[in-house]
């Protein structure tokens, strides 16, 4: 079952890194759950000796992930969280990172209290303006890190400017797609060196999981990456390695339906009476409609809106139905959340301000069930603001 160097995006999501199993010709990587491999001899064994360093159905995930970002190798971990830390481990001590200034507020906390203690700084930045990000860098930078569309109000960074300005001054461009999925972009066809991904997220699909990968194209990062995720330990276990297989042999047309839901619900809170102001690529009031549609391939699931007050947000998501009030995003189902107090609760209030994280802020991940359902349970819910 190769694929053929000219296969298309759903062909290599289904294809790409699975074999039948040599052993019985399963079409369906098995679960192996196991945690080392009886070698034949002192010394000679069949590639696997202990499952923290290889196991046959995470290698399949990540070579799957490999190929769906085209990228060269990609290395699976615990959690979107781990996955960073794997990132993070790139620099050390004195060095400095530039990061998307309304960065997910959960790398936001690594950054700024786990690796900071290891004397490495950080400038928050919006890297929707490339002049800034130009002005940030010092002999010290060696990382543009950058979350495009922000989570959650959506703001994009031009990403084949972005490679370009980084690697003019030597940097190395990490992007963590999960807010977009693949499908909608797929950063190193724009020139990024490290794609990251929570695979809890559209990856997996089904909110069943928790997961994430770190995909790369340089061969020392990948000597790097390989190292560390053998010697911190932090892996996918091998049953949610098989759950994400699993969803990303659906990842295409799960997006085309968030797709569509997506733009057809920013359409309709956009015309709400109750609501002020709706944060969406796909809209043309969107300050980067431009490049959303230079970049993206359709503009996703996610969106963020205004109703003006923590009170009016909290009659909303205390009367969803059908939209389960939840975090998370990405999954099948839609979801419904407050970023000030559940995803971004991390971030000071004064930095959330800056962001344009108000009280007043709903998050929805619009999932694939019928629009019409969607519309009707989020119509109903405004009705109460
Ligand atoms: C954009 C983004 N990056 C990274 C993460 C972290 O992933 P995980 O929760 O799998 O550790 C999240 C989680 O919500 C996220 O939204």
């Amino acid at each position: 079952m190769k694929l053929s160097s000219d296969a298309r995006f759903s062909t290599i999501c289904l294809h790409a890194g699975q074999e039948p199993d040599p052993s019985t010709g399963a079409i369906v990587t098995p679960i192996y759950q196991t945690s080392t491999y009886v070698q034949q001899e002192l010394g000679v064994h069949k590639g696997f000796e202990y499952a923290r360093t290889q196991n046959p159905t995470r290698f399949a995930l990540e070579g799957n992930i490999a190929g769906i970002e085209g990228g060269k190798a990609a290395f699976a971990f615990a959690s979107g969280m781990a996955a960073i830390g794997a990132i993070g481990t790139m620099l050390k001590a004195g060095d400095h990172m530039i990061v998307s200034r309304n960065t997910y507020g959960g790398t936001f906390r690594y950054f700024d209290k786990v690796l900071t203690r290891a004397a490495i700084s950080f400038s928050y930045v919006d890297t929707s303006d490339l002049d800034e990000v130009e002005r940030a860098i010092t002999p010290a930078t060696r990382m543009l890190f950058v979350e495009t569309p922000t989570n959650p109000v959506m703001h994009l960074t031009d990403l084949a400017a972005a490679a370009e300005l980084a690697h003019r001054h030597d940097l190395r461009l990490a992007v963590d797609n999960t807010f977009a999925s693949p499908y909608v972009q797929r950063p190193i066809e724009f020139g990024a060196d490290l794609v990251m991904h929570s695979t809890t997220k559209y990856l997996n699909g089904h909110s069943d999981s928790v997961g994430g990968v770190v995909v790369a194209t340089r061969d020392v990062d990948i000597d790097w990456l390989r190292f560390v995720q053998n010697s911190a330990g932090a892996i996918l276990g091998p049953f949610d390695a098989w759950l994400v297989l699993r969803g990303t042999k659906t990842l295409a047309i799960r997006m085309e339906r968030h797709n569509a839901n997506g733009l057809a619900v920013a359409e309709y809170l956009a015309i709400h009476p109750k609501v002020r102001h709706v944060h969406y690529p796909g809209l043309p009031t969107h300050p980067q409609y431009a490049l959303a549609r230079r970049q993206m391939h359709g503009f996703g699931g996610m969106i963020a809106f205004e109703l003006g007050s923590l009170e009016a947000a909290r009659r909303m998501l205390n009367a969803v139905r059908l939209c389960a009030l939840a975090e998370s995003l990405g999954g099948v189902e839609t979801l419904i959340s407050h970023p000030a107090t559940m995803t971004h609760a991390s971030v000071p209030p004064g930095r959330r301000a800056e962001l344009g994280i108000t009280d007043g802020l709903v998050r929805i991940s619009v999932g694939i069930e019928d629009l019409e359902d969607i519309r009707a349970d989020l119509g109903q819910a405004l009705d109460r603001v």
